[in-house]
């Protein structure tokens, strides 16, 4: 049996969507996209959503229209995929990395507080596999200092955070603009595609405007038009849109998103149930306060186990389960060797920072180290999972 990380949940449903789209003689942007922006925002208890390529580009939009300009610090966290920090980076401004805590995988709000700079414009935080961050802690401190918090919940799709005795979605938003993926390996995909949320009319309006070249008359329009309407630029802007078809796709799982989380929730329990007592491999605990709609499912290595991560991962391939290493550091990768980044505590050890380490970031370390994130997905089979799991108790512990 072999058993990959994600096996794409597409049926008849996307087919004929898709199939729809292509009949319509319409492909680009245009009324899939505004639909599946309307349902997307009903989804997650959001005033407004506006679909764009891919998450990357969507956080790169927020910084900006949260007014992001290059030689500001945007604080953010290192450990998460690689486009957290790279929309930092695109804006022109600089990351500062912050550690996480050790349950969420999520920024620690403590090592925020003391992060704060002068030039600090903007906090980026990430709802890491499915995780939500620390919201109300991580407000408390945007709040009294004017600064705007952007959610990354690329993989929180029907995640929820429990504030004021009241569960609620990721996205409502609940900083200033929260960004979603729709990467294969999210709940619900589109090829490559991105949302962001607001609660801000205006935001949303300036969202939408610079995804198109800040086009004031929108191509649909003009198609539309019955007299001759001709192009106008306010201002040089980008090409962020989704197509309509990528739209067509995404909109029978998102109908079907209540199921897919249940699902994922019941396969998670499962893991935790019979992963328990494993001699070398720590199930994740979800805090009582969030949950998860695991995207990921991140065992931990117990410690003084005989087994490194990567034999573990190479023992798993050869037996034909497929296993990720816990997320990456960003600090810690070849492309932030000249970037400039910091930990915000300065000076901090520029020789460790040259060596892609940081003391002032253990925790993001030890988790990039010391987890295996393990194949779970929604239509794998109790037999699937069985298999994993015989496959984890059979390593030499
Ligand atoms: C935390 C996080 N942020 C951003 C992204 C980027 O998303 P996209 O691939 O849609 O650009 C990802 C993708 O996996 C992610 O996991």
């Amino acid at each position: 049996m072999q058993i990959p990380m994600v096996r794409l949940a597409l049926g008849d449903a996307e087919v004929e969507a898709a199939s729809r789209v292509i009949r319509s003689g319409w492909v680009a942007q245009g009324p899939e996209v505004a639909a599946f922006e309307r349902e997307f925002a009903a989804a997650v208890g959001a005033s407004f959503a506006v679909a764009v390529s891919n998450c990357t580009v969507a956080l790169e939009l927020c910084l900006r229209v949260a007014g992001v300009r290059p030689g500001d610090d945007v604080a953010t966290v290192s450990h998460s995929f690689i486009a957290t920090a790279n929309a930092v980076v695109a804006v022109g401004a600089r990351p500062i990395f912050v550690d996480v805590q050790p349950d969420t995988y999520n920024m620690d709000p403590a090592a925020l507080a003391r992060a704060i700079t002068p030039r600090t414009r903007a906090i980026l935080c990430v709802h890491q596999i499915g995780f939500p961050c620390d919201l109300p802690a991580i407000l408390a401190i945007a709040r009294p200092r004017g600064l705007p918090v952007i959610e990354d919940a690329a993989c929180a799709i029907g995640s929820e955070i429990r504030i004021d005795g009241d569960w609620q979605r990721i996205g409502r938003p609940h900083g200033r603009l929260a960004c979603f993926s729709f990467h294969p390996r999210k709940l619900v995909t589109t090829g490559d595609g991105g949302m962001i949320t607001t609660a801000d009319p205006s935001l949303a309006e300036r969202l939408r405007l610079l995804r198109q070249h800040a086009m004031l008359v929108p191509s649909t329009a003009r198609h539309e038009s019955r007299s001759v309407t001709l192009e106008s630029f306010s201002e040089p802007a980008f090409n962020f849109r989704m197509t309509d078809l990528q739209a067509a796709v995404g909109r029978p799982q998102l109908a079907r998103l209540a199921a897919i989380i249940a699902e994922r929730r019941a396969l998670a329990a499962r893991y935790n149930e019979t992963l328990a007592d494993h001699p070398l491999l720590a199930p994740p605990t979800e805090p009582a306060w969030l949950r998860s709609n695991w995207q990921s499912y991140p065992v931990t290595l117990r410690p003084g186990g005989r087994m490194s991560q990567i034999e573990i991962m190479q023992l798993l391939l050869d037996r034909g389960v497929a296993s990720r290493r816990g997320i990456g550091n960003a600090h810690a990768e070849p492309a932030y060797a000249k970037a400039a980044w910091s930990c915000g505590q300065e000076p901090c050890d520029l020789a460790a920072h040259a060596a892609g380490r940081c003391l002032r970031l253990p925790v993001s370390e030890h988790a990039r180290d010391n987890t295996i994130l393990l194949p779970l997905f929604h239509g794998m089979s109790p037999a699937e999972q069985d298999f994993v799991v015989a496959t984890l108790r059979a390593l030499p512990g």
